[in-house]
């Protein structure tokens, strides 16, 4: 395969939100599902979000437990993935978590919206910046760049907008959803898939891998796409 085997990863709640309609990137996950989350992390080459989730909650996207980093480590890894970041104008504060947190590489893909002023500055930091000239993220272009620079297993955090949009195109392998027992509501707030949306007859099929209850009444669930 010429692009990494992707996987998105998903809290929501019952009712199928990722956020409440205020979309300041509120917990979902139980405990449990943190842990499981985290060793997700600690097995991938690159994390990704989307534009929205990186400039209004600028993620840290770092690997939590120590052990794990050291296990990464011991396979002769970097002690976390790369941080990847996908978004039309990167205007992304240098002391943002997103950049500074952690000892990763980051990787921002974006449009040649962004001035070329900012692209030095990021650049000047280590940042790697791959810049597309077109109205949004290439997001095929982008998937041979990541395999390119050594990203075989990519995990997907969202959001709502980008989730859709790869699996739209058939960029995503694996869906996995953690269905924590709560309600949201909220005809705005954010859902597991957004943007456009599709006819009944191009709807994207998933086959159900396993269901597993955790402890606090929420349930995990993993599909192929
Ligand atoms: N519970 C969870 O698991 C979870 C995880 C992550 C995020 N979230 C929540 O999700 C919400 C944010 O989701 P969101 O849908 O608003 O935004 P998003 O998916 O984080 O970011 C989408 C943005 O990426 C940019 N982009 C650039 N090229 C693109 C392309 N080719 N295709 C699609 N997008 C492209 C676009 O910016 P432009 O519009 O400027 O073009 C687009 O609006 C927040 O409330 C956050 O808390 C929840």
């Amino acid at each position: 395969m010429n692009r990494p085997y992707t996987f998105i990863n998903v809290a929501m709640t019952a009712d199928g939100k990722i956020d409440t309609f205020e979309r300041k990137g509120s917990a979902i996950s139980s405990r449990q599902d943190k842990q499981r989350v985290d060793e997700l992390r600690a097995s991938a080459d690159g994390i990704l979000v989307g534009g929205k989730t990186l400039l209004d909650e600028q993620p840290k996207l770092t690997v939590k437990s120590e052990a794990l980093r050291e296990g990464r480590i011991l396979r002769g890894l970097s002690p976390n993935p790369i941080k990847v970041g996908v978004a039309t104008v990167a205007d992304i504060p240098l002391e943002s978590d997103f950049i500074k947190t952690g000892n990763a590489r980051v990787v921002i893909f974006t449009t040649s919206q962004t001035s070329i002023s900012q692209i030095e500055i990021l650049r000047a930091h280590g940042v790697e910046v791959f810049v597309h000239d077109a109205p949004r993220v290439d997001l095929n272009k982008m998937m041979l760049t990541l395999k390119k620079i050594g990203v075989d297993h990519l995990m997907v955090e969202g959001g709502g907008t980008m989730n859709f949009e790869l699996m739209r195109l058939g960029l995503v392998d694996e869906l996995m959803i953690y269905v924590a027992p709560m309600i949201f509501g909220g005809a705005n707030a954010p859902t597991l898939a957004d943007g456009l949306g599709l006819m009944r007859s191009d709807a994207i099929a998933l086959k159900l891998q396993t269901i597993e209850p955790h402890e606090d009444g929420g349930i995990l669930l993993r599909y192929k796409l």
